[in-house]
Order: structure tokens, then sequence, then C-alpha cells
């Protein structure tokens, strides 16, 4: 399968902090990938350089061959490229509707000008109902985000990096916060929308490791801000010093 995201000797530095070392990645279409790792291993800013959002203090990240330095959210959706923002984006007086509406409006690159009709305009009531009904959100349509439950919330957020309508989605602890329950639901949805929007491929940070073992095609490990392992699920959890280093602290620590 072809190469859609590839990092060439990726750094990055917080000032006298090497968050990332020395990082050569090569992601292909269809494949699920987990990035894992302790707490403070680089997981998020690997997330974060590989969208544009951090530009690498050396080394190069590559989509479809082209360098994404710098690109914005904007930009970076043209080219085919989500992300989910850990609730980060959730305007929390905006409505259901109204969330998925704008990332459809940006994606379909609509002007902003069109907001107040947003609802009238009949292609993206559309395509916001039918986003909606993948993540279970439709009776939700009129709702303020703020009044969702937590679990919502989080559907919500993928579902509008998911309104993209990218090629490749990037999901940092799309489980977090969760109730162990129910994660496992969240990540049924997460896949079946995948596979409806014609998502070839998925980047996520998870933590918990039968997870990680269930639904991804390949685990990259990362220890602080060097990859540890890069390897299919089987071959990972084979190697009981693996799973070890990755599982570092406990997850709870780390629920956002
Ligand atoms: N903006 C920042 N400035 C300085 N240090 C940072 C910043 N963001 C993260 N770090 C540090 O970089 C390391 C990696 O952070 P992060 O990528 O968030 O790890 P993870 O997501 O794996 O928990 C941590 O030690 C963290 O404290
Ligand atoms: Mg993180």
């Amino acid at each position: 399968m072809s190469v859609i995201l590839e990092t060439r000797n990726v750094s990055l530095h917080y000032g006298e902090y090497r968050a990332l070392q020395e990082v050569n990645l090569t992601f292909r279409e269809g494949e699920v990938v987990a990035i894992v790792g302790p707490n403070g291993a680089g997981k998020t800013t690997l997330v974060n350089v590989l969208t544009g959002l951090l530009k690498p203090t050396h080394g190069k990240v590559l989509f479809r061959g082209t360098s994404i330095a710098g690109v914005g959210p904007v930009r970076l959706a043209r080219l085919g490229m989500a992300r989910a923002f850990q609730l980060v984006h959730i305007f929390p007086n905006l409505t259901v509707f109204e969330s998925i509406a704008s990332a459809v409006i940006s994606q379909q690159n609509r002007n902003l000008d069109f907001w107040s009709t947003a609802s009238a305009i009949e292609p993206v009531r559309e395509r916001v109902e039918q986003v909606a009904t993948i993540f279970g959100l439709q009776s939700r349509l009129e709702w303020l985000a703020s009044h969702l439950s937590q679990g919502e919330k989080k559907l919500l957020d993928i579902a509008s990096a998911f309104a993209l309508n990218p090629e490749l989605i990037l999901l940092d602890e799309p489980t977090s916060g969760i109730s162990s329950s129910d994660k496992r639901g969240l990540m049924d949805t997460l896949m079946e929308a995948a596979r409806k929007a014609g998502i070839q491929t998925m980047l996520l940070v998870e933590h918990d490791m039968d997870l990680v073992s269930e639904y991804s095609t390949r685990i990259v490990a990362l220890t602080e801000g060097r990859v540890l392992a890069d390897l299919p699920p089987r071959e990972f959890f084979a190697d009981p010093h693996l799973a070890a280093a990755i599982v570092g602290k406990p997850p709870v620590a780390m629920k956002g």
C-alpha cells in the first residue's frame, strides 16, 4: 500500500528538552496505528508534529510526499488529514448541529458568511445528519455541546474530525475519560465510521493495551521521545519487555 505520511529524522525540542529524537516513521494506507508509551513519552508532541501544528526542530514530515510544516488545520483538512483535539476545540455554546456543520462547511470550502444560513443549505444539513447518525448523535443535534455527557462530547469531537472527510485521521486518546465498559463501544463506532467514510488510515494514541491489541494493525511505542518499537501487535505483545516499558505509570494518571 502506498505511503501516506512519513517522518524523516524528526526531532522536536522544547528549549533544552528533547521531546522527540530522530523519529523515522512511515504510515501506509489501510493501517490502524496505535501510538503507545508512558506519560511524557512524546505521543502528543508526535501527533502535533504529524499534523503540522508543531514544526520539527530537525527533520521533515511529509504527507503524500509534501512537507506539511506550518500548514494550519484548514489547509491540512484540504490535503486530506484531520484530527480530533481532545475536546479542546469543542465550543460549549454551539449546538451539536452547528459544531458538525462548521466542520462540514470548512470542508466544503464555503465562506463562513454562510454560517447563519447553514441549516438552510441542504447538502450541509444532509452531511451533518449523516455524520451525527454514524456517531449516534442524531437525537442531540439541537443540544448545546456543553449539555452533552463526557462520552458524547468525545463523540462530537471525533465526529467533527470525520466531517472533514479526511483520508487519514489522527486521534489523541479518543477513549480517555470514558469508562472502561464504554471504551469498546467507542472503538467499534470509530472503526465503523472510518469504514463507512472510506477513511484509509487511522493513527491513535491509546493507553488501553487490550484495545490496542484488538484494534490496531501496528504499534509504534515511544519512550523518552524515541521509537522503542514499531511492530504488529502479535510481535509486540510477544515481547514482555516492550509491554512493561510502555505501561510505565498507571494510565489513571493520564486520563483527561
Ligand atoms: N509546550 C511544551 N513546553 C515544554 N515542554 C513540553 C511542552 N509540551 C510537552 N512538553 C514536555 O514534553 C514531553 C512530552 O510531552 P507529550 O508529547 O505531551 O507526552 P505524552 O503525550 O506522551 O504524554 C513531556 O515531558 C512534557 O512535559
Ligand atoms: Mg499526550
